[in-house]
């Protein structure tokens, strides 16, 4: 990627230890990576000390503990409000160009046909809401940024839904998942190479959405995760989201339509069910295909 002919584009990464972070840093070992410990991105100071002419920052930071969010608005805001605000504002006085990351959360969750990016978003979580203040103040404040919209990010390590599903799968006989609740689950290193594309695009769209093709519900994605890794689906159980009360609601119906993306002349993220596959042959006590 190149600015112009004599001078690479250089990548930043903040938030580079989290999920997201780490699958950006892993197809773009040049780039630079921050974690929170290098770089606290609500920090102007400290982000003006790295940021340059010409760079291209992907922000993979952010607080999104969903749940916790509930009670701990002042962080969740701090972090996914001030925080891309400030990267905005020291982008723009730089001239660099910032890649944001943010989430279906920003929507209301009770759509019947997938989310466009200028869809009226409505959030109904402390979490959203903070989002839906960065994206604002991402937009205000650098007019070359990119909002990119994903959901139901994975990589199947960690303590993620695809991990645990195997998990359990491991654990218990039969386990129980919600059925009514759909969306788009994106396997990381798919929406991370998505991402990396966008950065060499400086004309795309400002609101893009990024997901894995294709839609699910937590209880077609567990089945799926039984499948793949050779055991009976029917092991899976349906259960509704009254099943499963959570301090934040979860969204009904918040698959992100992937339009956007195409008509920008990005390269589409395959069918989640592809990108799944993928994850558990990654995932090395993987025993194959059935
Ligand atoms: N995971 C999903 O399902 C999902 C769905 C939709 C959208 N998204 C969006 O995707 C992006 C990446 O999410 P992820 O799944 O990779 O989350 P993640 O694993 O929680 O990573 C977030 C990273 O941000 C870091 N961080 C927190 N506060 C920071 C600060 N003030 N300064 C610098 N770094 C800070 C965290 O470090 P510490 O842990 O050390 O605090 C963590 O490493 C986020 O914008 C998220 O909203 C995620």
């Amino acid at each position: 990627m190149s600015a112009d002919n004599t001078s690479p584009t250089r990548l930043l990464v903040t938030g580079a230890g989290g999920q997201l972070g780490r699958a950006v840093m892993a197809l773009a070992p040049g780039a630079r990576g921050l974690s929170h410990t290098d770089l606290d991105i609500t920090d102007p100071e400290g982000v003006r000390k790295v940021v340059g002419e010409g760079d291209v920052l992907i922000n993979c930071a952010a607080y999104t503990a969903v749940d916790r969010a509930e009670t701990e608005e002042a962080a969740a805001f701090a972090i996914n409000a001030t925080g891309p605000g400030v990267l905005a504002r020291v982008c723009a006085e730089a001239g660099a160009r910032l890649v944001h990351v943010s989430t279906d959360y920003v929507f209301p969750g009770t759509a019947s046909q997938p989310y466009e990016p200028d869809d009226p978003t409505g959030p109904s979580t402390v979490y959203g809401r903070s989002k839906l203040a960065g994206e604002q103040a991402v937009l205000e404040f650098a007019p070359d940024a990119h909002i990119v919209r994903t959901a139901w990010v994975y990589t199947g390590t960690g303590a993620d839904f695809v991990a645990t599903m195997r998990r359990l799968e491991r654990e218990r006989d039969t386990i129980t998942v919600v059925n009514d609740q759909i969306g788009s689950p994106t396997y990381a290193p798919d929406l991370a190479a998505g991402l990396l594309e966008l950065a060499a695009k400086p004309a795309a769209p400002r609101i893009l959405h990024a997901t894995n093709a294709g839609q699910a519900s937590w209880f077609d994605l567990a089945q799926a995760v039984f499948t793949g890794l050779g055991a009976d689906p029917a092991r899976v159980r349906p259960c509704g989201t009254e099943d499963f009360p959570r301090p934040a609601p979860r969204p009904a119906y918040s698959v992100l339509s992937g339009n956007s993306w195409a008509a920008a002349g990005l390269s589409p993220l395959r069918h989640w069910k592809l990108a799944l596959n993928d994850a558990l042959i990654a995932i090395s006590d993987y025993p194959g295909p059935p």
